[in-house]
């Protein structure tokens, strides 16, 4: 497979949106003619509906798309994945983050993952139950993840949105960031005595992970721990065992990562263990279970009515044929307000790649820019910009059935906000039905009539409905293993690698340079002007 824009099915593709163009085509004319429009374009699974009724397509839309998934070997790739084949080509390894939540007597499931959630279960029931205690001999109330990226957007995310799940008695706090106000801050109100650690790191050599797991390693010493006592008070997760071992953390409070599991794919693994902590075993395994069930509708609905193979066909249309580079994801939920946030690094370093697979440079748009903020917070800052700017912008709208029993009629309020955005963009507003008191053709001079093109909405903007039945650890693996496989999707069609990240590379080796000259005042490295001048200021101001 070379490039997506050399099949028979993009050059169809590529006529059918001339054609579309001319026909200047409206949805909402769309909607009007065909009743049974959600019917024809929505997926259904047990407690999941998507809905793309409202995208820029039609029948023939969906056909193209579907015969250039085929040309590009969509269903023998998705085989490969799951087969453990080395689709991360670059680094000579598999992907098999299905196998994290695989059945037991499932062909990938793996005796290393079956160990592993069992002494995550031992960890979790040791806590709860008080077992696991501090060196002052009281048990833990705070457990503190400190990780970056993938090992920590997914696993934070997912503690967020199901708090209400959340065992009583323990709170789970997330530190990211190398700023260090990030950890005091979370320290500040924490008891060392009752704190425990989780060093979250797959290659246990980043930067920021590594200066918060030491300074948190001094804030225990200082409070009176011995250096015998952090056992108590340090867990990690990583595949380097021997700089785990070098920070003072032993085998048995280590548990593995694999390198078949990439960082922004391993919340299902270890990784999730501040997650089991927060909601207990039986809902970690709920999560693995909903998305398990996302795995095999991908792994075995046909490609016609696959929902991550519809939703990233989706995707290469609007960016290979409408020129649009971006998507919103809006989550009508609060508890998911960190959703844009996970996604944006499982979409944007998966599929931000300019090169193919076999190092061609690519010749079509790739990775949309994810971003996004909950609904309705949205509706009242940048929605104006997808009502009426210039830029196209598909959205996947995310709505939960169920809210909560005691506040079931502003729930009400939530959706229906949802419902109506999603009808705006589609539909759109004349000036006649914004004000239908204006007669701009009669009077052209008339105030209304020079609002006339303010008010007015083309609409015709695309988006997806996600309904979930409820917000439970079940339907969230089912969300978020849905995601995971449509950027596979995508990866596959645009012939690039979904599971490596060397952009990220240049910007850390600067960083370690810069680090030396900022912190060594013998060491006068000379940069370009600005970096130069930028250093000398802060020099000049932190004297
Ligand atoms: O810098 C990017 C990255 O490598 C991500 O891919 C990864 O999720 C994150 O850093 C954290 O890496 P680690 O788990 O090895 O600390």
């Amino acid at each position: 497979m070379t490039s997506p824009t050399k099949t028979a099915a993009w050059k169809q593709l590529r006529s059918h949106y001339q054609q579309f163009a001319r026909a200047n085509f409206q949805l909402a004319a769309l909607f009007e003619n065909e009743p049974h429009r959600f019917h024809e374009f929505s997926l259904k699974t047990d407690q999941l509906v998507f809905d793309f009724s409202k995208n820029l397509i039609t029948q023939q839309t969906i056909d193209l798309l579907l015969a250039l998934a085929r040309e590009c070997g969509l269903a023998s790739a998705i085989t490969d994945m799951y087969g453990g084949k080395e689709v991360n080509n670059t680094e000579n390894r598999a992907a098999l983050h299905m196998a994290l939540r695989a059945a037991p007597a499932d062909q990938i499931s793996k005796p290393e993952v079956v160990d592993t959630l069992d002494r995550m279960q031992a960890i979790v029931s040791a806590v709860h139950q008080h077992q696991w205690r501090g060196y002052t001999g009281d048990p833990i109330t705070n457990i503190v993840s400190i990780g970056i990226g993938g090992s920590e957007l997914g696993p934070a995310m997912v503690t967020e949105a199901l708090s209400a799940f959340a065992v009583p008695g323990l709170k789970v706090h997330f530190v990211s960031n190398v700023d260090p106000s990030h950890i005091t801050t979370t320290l500040a109100a924490l008891d060392p005595g009752t704190t425990l650690f989780i060093i979250a790191s797959k290659s246990f050599t980043t930067t920021e992970t590594y200066h918060n797991a030491s300074l948190a390693r001094k804030w225990l010493l200082e409070s009176g721990a011995s250096k015998a006592d952090l056992a108590h008070h340090f867990l990690a997760i990583s595949t380097n065992l021997q700089a785990t071992r070098e920070f003072g953390i032993s085998k048995d409070n280590t548990l593995p990562m694999w390198d078949w599991v990439g960082g922004r794919y391993s919340l299902w693994s270890a990784i999730g263990l501040p997650i089991a902590l927060a909601l207990g075993m039986d809902q970690f395994r709920q999560l693995l279970a909903g998305a398990r069930d996302m795995d095999q509708h991908f792994l075995t609905a046909d490609l016609a009515h696959n929902i991550p193979a519809i939703m990233g066909l989706l995707g290469v249309w609007y960016s290979g044929f409408f020129g649009s580079n971006n998507h919103a994801v809006i989550p009508y939920n609060q508890h998911l307000h960190r959703l844009p946030a996970f996604l944006q690094q499982l979409c944007m370093e998966s599929l931000g790649k300019s090169v193919t697979k076999n190092g061609d440079r690519v010749d079509t748009n790739t990775g949309e820019i994810v971003w996004g903020e909950p609904g309705t917070n949205a509706q009242h800052s940048f929605f104006q910009l997808l009502h009426q700017g210039t830029h196209l912008t598909p959205v996947d709208f995310i709505a939960v059935a169920e809210g909560e029993d005691t506040h079931k009629h502003q729930h009400s309020i939530l959706l229906a906000n949802c419902f109506a955005q999603s009808m705006a963009l589609m539909q759109g507003q004349s000036l006649t039905s914004a004000d239908p008191d204006s007669n701009s053709s009669a009077n052209p001079n008339t105030a209304s009539a020079q609002l006339s093109p303010h008010k007015t909405m083309t609409g015709n903007k695309p988006s997806n409905t996600v309904l979930l039945k409820q917000l439970n650890p079940y339907t969230l693996g089912n969300l978020i293993a849905m995601y995971e496989h449509k950027v596979y999707v995508q990866s596959v069609i645009w012939n690039i690698n979904a599971f490596d990240q060397w952009g990220v590379e240049l910007g850390k080796s600067l960083a370690e340079q810069l680090i030396e000259q900022m912190t060594n005042s013998n060491n006068q490295a000379d940069y370009d002007d600005s970096t130069n001048n930028l250093i000398q200021q802060v020099e000049q101001w932190t004297k």
